[in-house]
């Protein structure tokens, strides 16, 4: 029996959903543990693919528990919409979904909330560049202790008893920005799509610590799918430029209420070089045309959002921090086929801080940190169907060989491309 958990080593977007949808060949529960609609995650599979927002990437797999866990801020609407969007699929087909009842959920009012406020910042040229899904500000009603959880569905007068104590602020916030608040009549409406989306999704909304409990205590293998990335972890990410959640490992025990002491293994998650939507420090970002090419080349426009990510080098001191604050068992590296007739390849070791280099991406020097590059050589031959390390050329061998060294974490696996099966597998996990 052994208990993983995927986490992002990056800013998001490293390929969590291809190596969750692969691992999730061995086990029968797949978690996702914080985090909402935020998240995109491209399972790839025989030409065909599903972008996972909510339900954990473990759903092409019939039969494997998806759970929502507890620390998740769940949308009900988006849920819906992607519940359906698998049946038609053939998914989900019978009772594999588990929504946590603590799970606390996304309110009309905290994206529009959450626009008002992207959008006076994006004026003040301040903006922190959100997806706009509302998830700080349902964060923000979980910590005021007034939020609305998956529990609540199904039940109008609570739900209006919640929508009353809440909307008085709501109303002042939103004429503070210079917008008309929300009617009565739009309020009632609320709340009615809240409870047609209650008829879909109660039969789903569960005790999920205790499920997740049994079924470790059980011998079961289980998997828990991390959101975001390490670096926009609401503690320990370049904050303010974070989500609101703990994307951390440690985020999941929290989650589903389970002991940190039931946890066996991390994987981080990393692509060959880095992206970053959104604002704030990265210290790696390439300028330009090399930029745009990268994003070209890499495909790089968000999931979620479709907005174009930033580009960079991968920044190895950066991930030395994000092996420190995951405690990483081992990484997946992604992305290696990109790397492909790019010419030299540049890492970031460390940053040069008052002539002198700091190896570890540091807490308070984000901005205008000068990265000290090392540059390997590259290839070109195409690697995309390259199953085991011995197809893989040397010079991508030996760049695998230096991150290995460089970050005292092994690879388990090498994926060269979106499909689940362009995956060089290293280290089996289960
Ligand atoms: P996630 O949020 O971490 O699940 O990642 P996203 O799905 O947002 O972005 C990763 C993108 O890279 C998706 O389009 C994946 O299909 C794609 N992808 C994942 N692994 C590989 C790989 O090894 N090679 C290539 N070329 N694409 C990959
Ligand atoms: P996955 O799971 C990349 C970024 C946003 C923004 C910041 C705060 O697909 O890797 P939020 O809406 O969370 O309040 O936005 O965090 N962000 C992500 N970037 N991938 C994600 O998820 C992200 N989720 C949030 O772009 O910079
Ligand atoms: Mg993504």
């Amino acid at each position: 029996m052994t208990v993983a958990i995927v986490v992002g080593a990056q800013w998001g977007d490293e390929g969590k959903g291809k190596v969750v949808d692969l691992l999730s060949e061995e086990t029968k529960m797949v978690v996702r543990y914080g985090g909402g609609a935020n998240a995109g995650h491209t399972l790839v599979l025989s030409g065909k693919q599903l972008i996972t927002h909510l339900i954990p990437s473990g759903v092409l797999h019939p039969g494997t528990k998806c759970v929502l866990g507890d620390g998740m801020v769940i949308d009900p609407n988006v849920l819906v919409k992607e519940i359906g969007e698998c049946k038609a699929m053939g998914l989900l087909a019978g009772d594999e979904l588990l929504i946590g009842e603590g799970a606390h959920l996304v309110m009309p009012y905290h994206k529009l909330l959450e626009g008002l406020r992207e959008d006076r910042s994006a004026e003040l040229g301040k903006s922190i560049g959100t997806t706009r899904r509302g998830i700080g500000p349902t964060y923000e009603s979980k910590c005021a202790r007034r939020g609305v959880r998956a529990m609540d569905l199904g039940n109008r007068s609570r739900l209006e008893e919640l929508f009353e104590a809440n909307l008085g602020e709501i109303r002042a916030l939103v004429s503070h920005y210079g917008k008309e608040p929300p009617s009565a009549a739009q309020v009632t409406e609320w709340i009615d799509e809240l409870m047609r989306a209650g008829e879909i999704l109660l039969p789903s909304v569960g005790d999920a610590g205790q499920a997740v409990s049994q079924a470790i205590a059980s011998g079961q293998h289980v998997l828990f799918e991390g959101a975001q990335g390490a670096l926009l972890d609401i503690d320990h990410g370049t904050y303010p430029y974070v989500t609101s959640s703990s994307t951390l490992a440690s985020g999941a025990p929290q989650s589903l209420g389970i002991g940190p002491t039931r946890i066996d293994k991390v994987i981080g998650i990393t692509k060959a070089y880095c992206t970053r939507v959104g604002e704030g420090p990265f210290p790696t970002e390439m300028q330009g045309a090399e930029e745009e090419s990268w994003r070209e080349a890499g495909g790089e426009f968000g999931a979620t959002t479709g907005r174009p990510r930033r580009c960079g080098w991968l920044d190895a001191a950066a991930l030395r921090r994000v092996v420190r604050t995951n405690g990483l068992s081992s990484l997946a590296l992604t992305k290696l086929d990109i790397l492909s007739g790019r010419g030299p390849i540049k890492v970031c070791v460390g940053y040069r801080v008052n002539g002198e280099v700091i190896r570890e991406l540091p807490r308070r020097e984000e901005q205008g940190l000068e990265p000290v590059y090392e540059e390997f050589a590259g290839w070109d031959e195409d690697i995309s169907g390259a199953r085991s390390v011995d197809e893989l050329p040397s010079n991508a061998r030996n760049y695998v060989a230096a991150l290995e060294a460089m970050t005292g974490v092994p690879f388990c696996l090498l994926s060269v491309g979106p499909d689940r099966t362009q995956t060089i597998i290293l280290r089996e996990q289960f």
